[in-house]
């Protein structure tokens, strides 16, 4: 049986509507039902929490494993960066973790800019629209949170260029998922590590991947869900 990602069509019926909603919400209650079998009840509590709170398009796997890298980075030098906020349910996850460290969430806040052909039109532009108001009331209680409004990589010109130890990209496209590889790979401390969502789904976040790496020696980490993880390796010599 093909997967999803050969339907584009299927994808683009289903993504942003009510099907989709349905989707991910039955099969994040599972997860975490599963979860409350053995992982820190607490943290389970926040991913319930979180998802009730904001639309999202992380199933319950996606948003832990979004919560676990940042928990696991938080206390090492460097800042953290989120580019597709959407209504900031992943970028609350790494709030709740991060402590002092520096969070830049960059996003149009207005909606997906337009794809490329390489995107198969599966989504429309200014599919999931969110104010800059409404993320910035939801995320007000975290300290060092940087917001970024505009189309990325244009809205991280006037930043400093500085280190990363965590990046999750969620930009569903494939020039924004080049770009955020292309901005932030360089600025990755050794071991960062850029998470993306969508890469076993959406065709044009994987290309996004492979064309960056092709030159390089790191591959992606594919993980169980639609993620997969890069993880910068140190300079060789
Ligand atoms: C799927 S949503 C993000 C979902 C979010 N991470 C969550 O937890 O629900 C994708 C987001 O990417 C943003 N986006 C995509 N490409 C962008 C770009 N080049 N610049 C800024 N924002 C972009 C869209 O505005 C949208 O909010």
């Amino acid at each position: 049986m093909k997967s999803l990602a050969h339907h584009p069509k299927l994808q683009k019926l289903i993504g942003g509507g009510p099907l989709e909603r349905l989707w991910l919400s039955s099969i994040s209650r599972v997860q975490i039902f599963l979860l409350n079998r053995h992982k820190d009840p607490q943290t389970v509590r926040l991913v319930r929490q979180v998802r009730r709170q904001r639309r999202s398009l992380l199933t319950a796997y996606e948003a832990y494993t979004v919560f676990s890298c940042g928990k696991a980075y938080a206390h090492l030098a460097g800042a953290m960066a989120e580019v597709g906020v959407y209504e900031g349910g992943s970028a609350r996850l790494l709030c709740e973790v991060k402590g002092d460290a520096e969070l830049h969430l960059f996003d149009t806040f207005e909606g997906l800019p337009r794809g490329t052909t390489h995107d198969r039109s599966v989504h429309r532009v200014n599919q999931y629209p969110c104010s800059l108001e409404s993320v910035q009331g939801y995320l007000k209680d975290y300290p060092n949170v940087h917001f970024h409004q505009g189309l990325f990589p244009d809205s991280a010109q006037d930043l400093e260029k500085k280190t990363y130890s965590f990046v999750h990209l969620d930009v569903d496209l494939y020039e924004s998922t080049l770009a955020g590889l292309e901005y932030f790979y360089p600025l990755l401390i050794p071991g960062g590590v850029i998470l993306s969502h969508d890469y076993s789904l959406l065709v044009g976040v994987r290309k996004a991947f492979d064309e960056f790496l092709r030159d390089k020696r790191e591959r992606p980490v594919e993980l169980p869900s639609t993620q997969c993880m890069l993880i910068k390796l140190p300079a060789e010599g």
